[in-house]
């Protein structure tokens, strides 16, 4: 029987993401509005009647990206006579807006971040080529209340955005413009989406903005209480049945207050895992970025994070070649990473964005000097992180199962730390046969007892000890 709400003719959406964690959830959620428009989710361009690039301005060779992903989308529609709507989002929408639609005519319509509830009737509009075809207005709390308040949980494991926007303005980025100012949900609507994910079976919580821990969203109505900070929220959330790991992602070093680093190690649910960027090690460079905190005061919040989880993984993003940068702050860099030892870091050449302070700044870095510096950090950070994977051989962990390997009796999931682990189960362990659990080959959004055996630069392996009874 087909449900007579169902529309008849589905249509196909093929949402490209390119970007950080927030976009990534952006693209679900307008999966969410499309759905029923009749819009059903297709792997890739051509078998798609609506094509969206959900798009990242953060780096120049992100944004070129773009332009050369439209070049084929518009021979695509060529080839159909023009049956294809070519819809760009994100931050290369906010950016550059009416610039996008001069550079290729071939797209339909163009929207910023905060606007994706209004996908549906730019669609209807672009098909009768009537009205704007450009929506670029900063509405954020209009954007969540606007959009559905249930979710479409894919597998174990999800993304809630909790915060939007960044008022920090570190001088080389691009995400105060794109993304407006900072901006926190109601902790009502959070919990609400958290619930809704929690009873499709997500168990592994990413909460999600471009500055999360200046987290402070309107407390519970019923509380009366002030603004709720990121640490309140997360234990609150941790009492939402079902939630049995939570993670927070990216933090500023200005915004990890005290409370927050304490819940790190009084909330079981919290996993053991902080990213907080830190972009330089000299003060000087610090200063120029505007970070707002010198390194000795990102040593000193690690120093706290660590007495509060002694195991916690510590993850971060860096920048080489920062207008000014000499070999003196780039060594400030690598001593900071000798002293702290990273699980995992992100590394990027600076890039100059229009627009930015930095870009005006002298001393811009010649290209094979920052190509050799980044060489240099990462070839210390891959050894960091492989030291850290191999910290965990002989122990055994609990693994979230996403998914089976590609052999049967292989599966895969994330450890506490974020790292990805392969494991053997049935034919090795022997576990499989006995657990009633196991029966049909599946353990996906199980959370398992795994020995690791072996480690590698990007995974563990190792093999399956327990299908465990609770989850903590
Ligand atoms: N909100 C996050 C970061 C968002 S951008 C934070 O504050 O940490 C993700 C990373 O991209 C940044 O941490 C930085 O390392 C890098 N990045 C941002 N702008 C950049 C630029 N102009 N050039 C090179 N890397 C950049
Ligand atoms: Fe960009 Fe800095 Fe804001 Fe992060 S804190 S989004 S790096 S301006
Ligand atoms: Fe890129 Fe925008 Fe995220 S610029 S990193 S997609 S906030």
């Amino acid at each position: 029987m087909t449900d007579p709400r169902e529309p008849k003719q589905a249509k196909g959406v093929f949402i490209k993401t390119y970007g950080c964690q927030m976009n990534v959830y952006d693209s679900e959620r307008m999966r969410d509005v499309l759905r029923p428009l009749g819009y059903a989710p297709v792997d890739s361009a051509e078998q798609a009647d609506l094509v969206v690039l959900n798009t990242c301005h953060i780096r120049e060779k992100a944004t070129e990206k773009v332009y050369s992903e439209l070049g084929q989308l518009k021979l695509l529609k060529q080839e159909r006579g023009g049956n294809l709507t070519i819809a760009v989002a994100g931050c290369v929408a906010q950016a550059e807006g009416a610039e996008i639609m001069r550079r290729q005519p071939a797209v339909d319509l163009v929207l910023g971040p905060q606007a994706y509830h209004k996908l549906p009737e730019m669609i209807a509009r672009a098909s009768r080529a009537v009205g704007d075809r450009l929506e670029t207005e900063f509405e954020t709390l209009e954007k969540f209340d606007a959009l559905p308040k249930t979710r479409e949980a894919d597998g174990p494991t999800a993304f809630l955005s909790v915060q939007e926007g960044c008022d920090k303005f570190c001088t080389f980025c691009v995400v105060p413009y794109t993304r407006g100012a900072e901006l926190s949900r109601p902790v009502d609507d959070i919990v609400m989406e958290a619930r809704s994910l929690a009873a499709q079976g997500v168990r592994e919580l990413s909460l999600l903005g471009q500055n999360v821990n200046a987290f402070h969203g309107a407390a519970p109505a019923l509380t009366n209480e002030a603004d709720w900070t990121l640490g309140q929220l997360v234990r609150h959330i941790a009492k939402v049945g079902g939630i049995d790991r939570i993670r927070y992602t990216t933090s500023h070093p200005r915004d990890m207050d005290d409370d927050l680093i304490a819940a790190h190690g009084e909330v079981p649910e919290m996993m053991p895992f902080l990213h907080l960027p830190v972009q330089s090690g000299s003060d000087r460079i610090l200063k120029a970025m505007n970070r707002g905190h010198t390194a000795d005061h990102y040593r000193d919040i690690i120093r706290k994070v660590r007495e509060a989880r002694p195991d916690i993984a510590i993850a971060t993003d860096f920048i080489v070649g920062f207008p000014g940068e000499s070999d003196a702050d780039f060594e400030a860099t690598m001593q900071l990473v000798r002293d702290i030892g990273f699980a995992i870091a992100y590394s990027f050449k600076y890039s100059s964005r229009p627009g930015t302070p930095a870009a005006d700044m002298f001393g811009h870095v010649p290209e094979e000097v920052k190509d050799a510096r980044l060489q240099q950090l990462q070839q210390l950070l891959r050894e960091q992180q492989e030291a850290f994977n191999r910290s965990k051989i002989g122990q055994t962990v609990p693994v979230l199962v996403t998914g089976k390997g590609r052999n049967p009796g292989q599966a895969h999931g994330r450890s506490p730390w974020m790292q990805a682990v392969h494991f053997q189960y049935e034919r090795d362990s022997g576990v499989g046969d006995r657990d009633p659990r196991v029966g049909d080959g599946d353990l996906k959004g199980h959370i398992v007892d795994v020995r690791v055996i072996d480690a590698s630069l990007n995974s563990l392996t190792g093999e399956l000890i327990k299908v465990r009874e609770a989850a903590l």
